[in-house]
């Protein structure tokens, strides 16, 4: 169901460090909407007490040169204090954010989920866009907007990859350039994993096992590497319409990524 407001307003909420994924988004926003504004806030709520708020990689100015070139009308960078005055309500999206990468990051959804309701509370937009990099947290926000009627369609799009695969992540500037080298083994494995479980559905453990595997030998440590339901993110069962996930470090460089089962990305979900 789509709720369309008089205005129209494509919104890209980002934590900058812009590189081609945000910039796909943006031109969507651009190509569908009379108005594109664009918000970079990097939210303290969403990273826990040992992660990387104080190294997360910042250039603004670099950032507002690419929005600017990508047709964007608005930037919104708002301060922590502007956000934040005094200790925020917040949203907890109820069991969607309690597996994968909330185990990994407890809190972390509930930062996501805070900060997302804000911005479209404050922007007002007709459609939000994000990547499906991020899946979980595109699978929460959608959650999120039907669980509270929120007023606005969601666009997710298609991860923007570099050359040799490696989804493209702000992260990625922290790894060396020894890792940087290896780090194209993730989108590797995942796409070898699907080939196999998609000709064999019987093979879906000895698959992921394999991976892990060659994962752990070409030196990641690997959080997670599982097959699951693109509806509650549970373990897969029967349904077509699963994801391949993984979450895994390189040194200190957290890197995650996804590959859907069966069916092709790039569905927008309203
Ligand atoms: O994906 C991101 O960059 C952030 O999680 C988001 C959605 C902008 C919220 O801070």
């Amino acid at each position: 169901m789509s709720a369309h407001r008089s205005d129209d307003t494509g919104f890209v909420p980002t934590m900058g460090a812009f590189h081609e994924g945000h910039i796909s988004l943006m031109r969507a926003a651009r190509r569908e909407h009379r108005n594109v504004c664009v918000s970079l806030f990097v939210n303290p709520l969403q990273f826990g007490r040992n992660e990387d708020l104080s190294r997360y990689p910042r250039n603004e100015q670099r950032d507002f040169e690419m929005a600017d070139e990508a047709g964007v009308d608005v930037m919104f960078v708002p301060t922590a204090d502007e956000m934040y005055p005094q200790t925020p309500t917040t949203i907890h999206v109820h069991d969607l954010s309690e597996r994968w990468e909330g185990e990994s990051r407890p809190g972390h959804f509930d930062g996501v989920a805070t900060v997302v309701a804000k911005l479209f509370n404050i922007v007002a937009p007709r459609t939000a866009y994000f990547g499906w990099k991020d899946l979980q947290q595109c699978l929460v926000i959608r959650r999120m907007v039907s669980d509270l009627n929120m007023r606005l369609d969601l666009e997710f799009l298609d991860t923007v990859r570099e050359h040799d695969g490696l989804a493209m992540s702000s992260r990625n500037t922290y790894l060396s350039a020894e890792e940087r080298s290896v780090a194209p083994m993730l989108h590797r494995t995942l796409t070898q994993v699907i080939e196999r479980i998609s000709t064999n559905l019987e093979s879906v453990e000895r698959s992921i096992d394999d991976g892990r595997n060659t994962l752990q030998s070409a030196g990641f440590n690997v959080e997670y590497l599982d097959l699951v339901s693109m509806s509650d993110m549970r373990q897969f069962r029967t349904e077509a319409d699963a994801a391949l996930i993984v979450a895994a470090r390189l040194g200190t460089t957290r890197l995650i990524d996804n590959l859907r089962l069966f069916a092709p990305w790039q569905t927008p979900i309203s």
